[in-house]
């Protein structure tokens, strides 16, 4: 079903609206059925744990693993969230996902509401995803319309109800908590944990929140088995991914595949090469937050544990490439711009550390650069990480120290000559 049609959905598949029936006809709803009726919650969560499942919103963690973290003897309600907020630069599978295939999500939201014991499950969907609410919002109304949602789902006694809710355009409120806060009615600010959503999450009650890519996987896993997923790319990032790849490529898009690929095969046989014969610089692999990495890297797999070892991460899948005429200063100012501008304001080190970033770099890029500020940069670097609430703080430092690693005498070329170097050779 949907892991070959996402492969090849952009070419032979025109006409394809999302709708109920189209999914139907495609093998869709034949998990869920399987679920209700063979299988008990807690095979289910054993199941996702088997398949090796990490989550496809930044972190990676394990599914099965934080379905496990749910009380299962709590009087409170509990609740599922689907994170369908994709601010981070670079990312834009998830709103591929909810466009194109809402009716994968949903009955993934089924099956994982069922698992985690949840009768209210909410989609909180970015505010500027205008048309993909309103797909998704056609798409529950006809889930209800056939009985998948509602009460007594294909008279199983298990009832569930799913709204959509959608923000208002802030980077912060895909962070789990500050989305909280925000579904809550509040301001989006992350909170402190402990304690985790597990515990004390949407109304201080149990809580799961995972990513549109995430759960979209759950009704292959029930349907091909755990052992299917397990089996593709390496056994510690199991199963198919999305990648966003943009930038300085002849074919830019979303490509699902193994994380056994490597930069090399994503770049250049998947999304055709470096257009006009220019060389490769620099390629962001997991979204902004995701340290740079360069030419030398071109044979890491593109698997989580591989991404770090070559010391950058996985994040979000957004892969971002840059040819030769790219100015690495300039990417630093444009990114810092981004975090100081999203920065919710709670913890000294990221509202004033995301100002000054930004601030050091725009001088340095606009000739105005002191021989001190490559030093200041990595001091207010490293003042930033692992200090704070959340961590958009290090997501913020982390890229600047790492172009800095790669691309010091750019720096210091900038701060010597008082200019630019790629002022006006048509540079980004
Ligand atoms: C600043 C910040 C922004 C985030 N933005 C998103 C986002 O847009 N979408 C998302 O799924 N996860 C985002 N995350 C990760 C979530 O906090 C959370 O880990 C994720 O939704 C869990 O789902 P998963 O386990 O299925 O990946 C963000 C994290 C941080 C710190
Ligand atoms: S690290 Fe930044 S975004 Fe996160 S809570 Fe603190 S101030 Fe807000």
């Amino acid at each position: 079903m949907a892991f070959e049609k996402i492969l090849t959905r952009y070419t032979n598949i025109p006409n394809y609206t999302g709708t109920i029936d189209e999914y139907i006809a495609h093998g869709g709803y034949q998990a869920l059925p399987k679920a209700l009726r063979e299988l008990q919650p807690a095979d289910l969560i054993e199941t996702v744990k088997r398949s090796g499942l990490r989550g496809r919103g930044g972190a990676g963690f394990p599914c099965g693993v934080k379905w496990g973290f749910i009380p299962k003897d709590s009087p409170k309600a509990k609740y599922l969230v689907c994170n369908c907020d994709e601010s981070e630069p670079g990312t834009f599978k998830d709103r591929m996902l909810i466009e194109e295939e809402p009716h994968q999500l949903i009955e993934g939201l089924i099956i994982s509401s069922y698992a985690i014991g949840c009768r209210l499950a909410f989609i909180y969907c970015r505010g500027e995803f205008v048309y993909g609410a309103q797909v998704l919002e056609r798409a529950l109304r006809e889930a209800y319309g056939r009985g998948f949602l509602g009460r007594n789902i294909l008279g199983s006694g298990f009832d569930l109800d799913v709204h959509v809710h959608r923000g208002a355009g802030a980077y912060i409120c895909g962070e789990e908590t500050g989305l909280l806060e925000s579904l809550e009615g509040k301001r989006g600010q992350p909170r402190m944990k402990p304690p985790f959503p597990a515990i004390s999450g949407l109304y201080r009650s149990p809580t799961v929140v995972n990513n549109v890519e995430t759960l979209s996987n759950i009704p292959h896993i029930v349907l091909r088995g755990a052992e299917w997923f397990a089996s593709i790319g390496p056994p510690k990032s199991a199963g198919p991914r999305l990648f966003s790849v943009s930038g300085h490529v002849e074919r830019p898009g979303n490509y699902e595949l193994p994380m056994s690929i490597t930069l090399r095969e994503l770049i250049f046989d998947h999304a055709g090469g470096i257009p006009n014969g220019r060389r490769l610089k620099a390629v962001i692999p997991g979204g902004s937050s995701a340290p740079v990495l360069t030419e030398q890297h071109l044979d890491v797999p593109m698997d989580f544990e591989s991404l770090a070892a070559a010391g950058s991460m996985g994040g979000s899948g957004g892969v971002i490439v840059m040819n030769d005429t790219v100015c690495m200063v300039r990417v630093g100012e444009i990114v810092s711009r981004f975090y100081h501008h999203e920065s919710c304001g709670q913890c000294t080190q990221c509202r004033e550390g995301t100002a000054w970033l930004h601030k050091v770099l725009r001088r340095i890029e606009h000739g105005q650069g002191r021989k001190e500020d490559l030093d200041v940069l990595l001091d207010m670097c490293d003042n930033m990480k692992g200090k704070t609430i959340c961590v958009l703080s290090d997501a913020a430092a982390m890229p600047i120290e790492s172009y800095l690693k790669h691309f010091r005498e750019e720096f210091e070329i900038h701060i010597r000559g008082r200019a630019c170097p790629f002022e006006g050779k048509g540079a980004f």
